[in-house]
């Protein structure tokens, strides 16, 4: 016989009125009516009503007038039916309670920091460093059971199709994948440093150098980036490689993962196969990288419309090999103040100004710059964007890059769900090689690992050359990216040429990877999901943090216990770590923070 329970009260039903039940957990709410008391039991299964009547129970009469929130409790009762007209629909025990005969505190609890209970919102560094009884709420401990749910589903998946689960380090050697590395001193080696890894790119290729053929882990990685609503500078990656492995291999094994995640956790069939859409394809229809398809809203090109206008604003752009487009934001019921504030908006983003029009009942358009137009371009705007009474058409002349990217945010701003209750995945695939620097050299799109689609294309055109890498994205969100990878040490040299790192250079920081290629290395391709990113979707939440069990604030601190932190001064001799004075100085203002 179990000591502490024989049931979990959130399980009861009305199958088991009649059973004598042993429950033990933590009292979300307590009611006392006039001598009886009436206790929301939670456990890890939930909730359940215990009602305790000094009759029943009178042994524990004095024990039940001391109960408090959230004292962690043992009952013992027997399961009957509620009330009528005490039935709750809404809670899963609803129909049933506990007749408490007797009972015993366990652990009583300090006055709270704040209510557990689900009804108050408390701020939000409190709720980090009481991170403990904030994952007591209902909504973090669903988050948390979420995504075990999510990661055990993908585990499932991988496993069924023979994959390895393999750990790579955590100390690393600093690579180039884009962000800052986090740094950890050596004590062996002082004034050396280990790098906490960005992403286990290159251990999962050297596994399949090594013949692993299929390799997963659920991988923890650092970035030291600016915190984000989906930044941490801590996160986790379902990360996976194949050998003998192309692009559709990796998109079938990412759409059996995502769908077998999405049946566990919300229950539902997502429609197969999941869509794809070339990079070019996003940007000229949604402006981004990352569609967000739940809705229409298209991008449109109006360049046709104006090729021989004389209104001057897109005159001019179009001249300079530049372009008109335009959304149609449907009826927004926007008043003067509500364009002006749009206007305002798209300037802020970068544009150089933002035309309005709305199509009026007579299929007209009233718009602050319709005087400057011609009849054709009038109802030419009208066609092509397929104007109905009362929608609002947006129209930006730019750079097609800064036409695109502000119409994209604007439609995301004007449109998009403020839920995730429906769920549209997405392949985006076919982007570019490189990416242009503000000065004027390249870096990797995705990483110096990833693929050309056309090797003499990357050489002659690098700017335009297309990529074999691959991002999925669900509801507008980066969920997850991959490549097939370079294989052949040859091609890894030239790349890293166009990138600006010179022979030597790349010698002496991956010697140990480029050697690696030349012994036989197989074809091969993979991705990484974030696994955080994902659940919050799934879960609805709108910031990462809230399906991470201890994450950090928006200053990287973390509250509860109080990293990052000072450490002793012979911990920094013994590293061969200076601090300087100012920054020693400016500790005390910084500890504090969080
Ligand atoms: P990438 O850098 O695109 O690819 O990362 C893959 C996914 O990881 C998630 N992610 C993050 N989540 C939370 N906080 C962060 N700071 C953060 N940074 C990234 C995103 C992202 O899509 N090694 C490659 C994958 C590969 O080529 O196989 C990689 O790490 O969801
Ligand atoms: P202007 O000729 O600069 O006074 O602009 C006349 C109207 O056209 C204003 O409503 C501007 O906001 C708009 N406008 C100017 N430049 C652009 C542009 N590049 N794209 C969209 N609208 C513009």
């Amino acid at each position: 016989m179990a000591k502490y329970r024989n049931a979990h009260g959130g399980n009861l039903r009305a199958s088991d009125i009649g059973n004598e039940v042993h429950l033990a957990g933590w009292i979300a709410r307590r009611r006392d009516h006039g001598g009886v008391v009436f206790l929301d039991l939670r456990d890890a299964s939930g909730h359940v009503q215990v009602v305790l009547n000094p009759d029943d129970a009178p042994a524990s009469e004095e024990v039940m007038r001391r109960l408090r929130n959230e004292f962690c409790i043992m009952v013992k009762g027997v399961v009957r039916p509620r009330l009528e007209g005490t039935v709750n629909p809404d809670m899963p025990t609803g129909e049933v309670e506990v007749g408490g005969t007797s009972l015993e505190v366990l652990s009583t609890a300090d006055t709270l920091p704040f209510q557990v209970d689900e009804r108050f919102d408390a701020d939000e560094g409190r709720r980090l460093q009481y991170r403990y009884l904030d994952l007591r709420r209902d909504r973090m401990a669903d988050n948390l059971r979420s995504r075990s749910t999510a990661i055990r589903a993908m585990r499932h998946v991988l496993d069924d199709l023979d994959f390895l689960e393999v750990e790579t380090p955590t100390l690393v050697v600093s690579t180039p994948e884009g962000a800052r590395d986090m740094l950890v001193p050596s004590r062996l080696r002082p004034g050396q440093f280990y790098a906490l890894p960005q992403s286990p790119q290159l251990f999962k290729q050297l596994l399949m150098v090594a013949g692993v053929e299929r390799y997963y882990q659920v991988a923890r990685c650092y970035r030291d980036e600016d915190f984000r609503s989906d930044r941490q500078v801590e996160f986790t990656q379902l990360d996976l490689e194949g050998s003998f492995w192309d692009q559709d291999d990796v998109l079938d094994t990412l759409q059996a993962i995502v769908t077998r995640v999405v049946k566990d956790v919300r229950g539902i069939d997502i429609p197969h196969p999941i869509p794809r859409m070339t990079y070019a394809d996003a940007i000229a229809r949604y402006g981004t990288d990352k569609p967000d398809v739940r809705f229409g809203m298209e991008i449109v090109d109006l360049g046709e419309v104006f090729a021989s206008s004389e209104f001057r604003a897109f005159a001019a752009t179009l001249a300079d090999g530049g372009t008109v487009r335009g959304i149609n934001a449907g009826d927004q019921g926007l008043s003067r103040a509500g364009f002006d504030k749009l206007v305002a908006q798209a300037q802020d983003l970068g544009a150089k100004g933002l035309v309005w029009m709305v199509v009026e009942e007579d299929g007209s358009l009233r718009s602050p710059v319709a005087k400057f137009l011609s009849e054709a371009e009038l109802s030419g705007i009208a066609a092509t964007m397929d104007g109905k009474p009362g929608d609002a058409l947006l129209i930006v002349a730019d750079e097609v890059a800064k036409a695109a990217a502000v119409l994209g945010e604007l439609r995301l701003s004007l449109g998009r769900p403020d839920n995730h209750d429906d769920l549209e995945f997405l392949f985006v695939v076919d982007f570019p090689v490189f990416e242009r620097t503000a000065e004027g050299g390249f870096v990797a799109a995705h990483h110096p690992f990833t693929a050309p689609l056309d090797v003499a294309e990357m050489r002659n055109s690098p700017e335009t050359a297309v990529s074999r890498s691959y991002d999925m994205v669900l509801n507008g969100a980066e969920l997850g990216s991959g490549s097939v990878r370079i294989h052949d040490p040859e091609l890894q040299s030239q790349v890293f040429e166009i990138l600006g790192v010179s022979a030597d250079e790349a010698q002496a920081r991956f010697g140990w990877f480029l050697e690696a290629l030349r012994y036989g290395t197989p074809p091969h391709a993979g991705f990484a999901i974030g696994v955080d990113r994902f659940v919050s979707i799934l879960q609805n939440e709108q910031n990462i943090r809230e399906v991470m069990p201890f994450p950090k604030t928006q200053t990287g601190a973390d509250p509860l216990t109080g990293a990052p932190g000072v450490v002793a001064d012979t911990q920094l001799e013994e590293l061969g770590i200076d601090v300087r004075a100012e920054v020693r100085a400016a500790w005390s203002d910084t500890t504090s923070d969080s």
